[in-house]
């Protein structure tokens, strides 16, 4: 690799299902950037050898996904939006420090502002289901954008109070049997469950709502999800999971490479047809084997052994 070449890379435990080397390279042929973009798989007890030595690796900043977010939070400076959604699936260097920031919060946004535009004009009330991980960065958003009331439905009701500890009072906390009560008042639904996808139980939900609702999916595997088609079969404006997929990953772009990159429609087919040549099973992903990690995994153990 020649020193003006930048890599940059996906962190996952497994990795080998992840769409982003897909999209980034995509960008990076199309802006002719003297760069790449790999997969590194890293199970949990390499994690933070990686990112500490993630520089030396060669990287100029990476991707983080499941299980990493939370322990790449710890590992890096986050910005708000890291640190309010309690993860990060983006880290650069800034002026020597490893910064890290949230990209799902902006790629819910800017999907919805590009599927659906003026969907947050006069918003007042939203309803968002499940109150995980995914959750947290959707009503984290909503509050960005002054979204007065936030209603979060979950299985487990604990979990959605805690969303209200965290975000505060415009987030209410209600049952899945108010769900359809409350579409009456609201101008945006939004599935962060897994329900709906290949593999989960199907979201059975009454659409009985006025036309003006708009309804948004953060499950892309299938793409067009039984609530994104009865939503438009209602007429309703839907926003997809495979654009917020690709929203999400601009930010890091931009930040490693300075240029904020379009998510075009041939990048969307692109994505888009790679999705309907992978079943959701893949191939188990084989740890990385960089010496330095080796070494540096070494040098913690006899540190650890020395302490204790
Ligand atoms: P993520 O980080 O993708 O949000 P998560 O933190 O595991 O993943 O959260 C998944 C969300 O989907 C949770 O709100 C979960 O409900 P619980 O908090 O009750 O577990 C919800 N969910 C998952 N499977 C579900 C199911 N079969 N029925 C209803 N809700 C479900």
């Amino acid at each position: 690799m020649n020193d003006a070449r930048k890599a940059v890379c996906v962190i996952g435990w497994p990795i080998a299902h992840s769409r982003s080397p897909l999209i980034h390279s995509y960008w990076i042929e199309k802006y002719k950037l003297d760069a790449e973009y790999r997969r590194e798989a890293v199970p949990p007890k390499q994690l933070e050898e990686f990112v500490r030595n993630l520089r030396a690796l060669g990287y100029v900043g990476a991707n983080v996904t499941v299980p990493h977010k939370e322990a790449a939070l710890a590992l890096s400076a986050p910005d708000d939006r890291a640190r309010a959604v309690g993860a990060a699936n983006t880290l650069w260097y800034h002026e020597g420090t490893l910064r890290s920031t949230n990209s799902d919060v902006e790629g819910f946004l800017a999907n919805l502002d590009a599927a659906t535009p003026g969907w947050d004009r006069g918003l007042e009330s939203a309803i968002v289901l499940g109150a995980g991980g995914a959750a947290r960065g959707v009503v984290y958003a909503l509050v960005t954008r002054e979204v007065q009331r936030i209603y979060v439905i979950n299985r487990t009701a604990e979990r959605a109070e805690a969303l209200k500890g965290k975000f505060g009072a415009r987030v209410r906390v209600a049952g899945w049997d108010e769900t359809t009560g409350l579409m009456g008042g609201a101008g945006l639904l939004v599935n962060t469950t897994p329900l709906g996808m290949e593999g989960h139980p199907p979201l059975d939900i009454n659409l009985r709502c006025p036309a003006s609702l708009v309804v948004a999916d953060i499950v892309y595997d299938p793409l067009d999800t039984r609530l994104l088609q009865v939503a438009r079969e209602r007429g309703l404006r839907t926003a997809d999971g495979l654009g917020m997929l690709l929203h999400q990953a601009v930010r890091g772009f931009e930040l490693w490479f300075g240029v904020r990159p379009e998510v075009t429609p041939e990048l969307r087919a692109l994505v888009e047809a790679d999705l309907g040549k992978h079943p959701a099973v893949v191939e188990p992903s084989t740890p990385v084997d960089h010496p330095a990690i080796k070494k540096a995994m070494a040098r913690r153990s006899k540190r650890n052994k020395k302490q204790g």
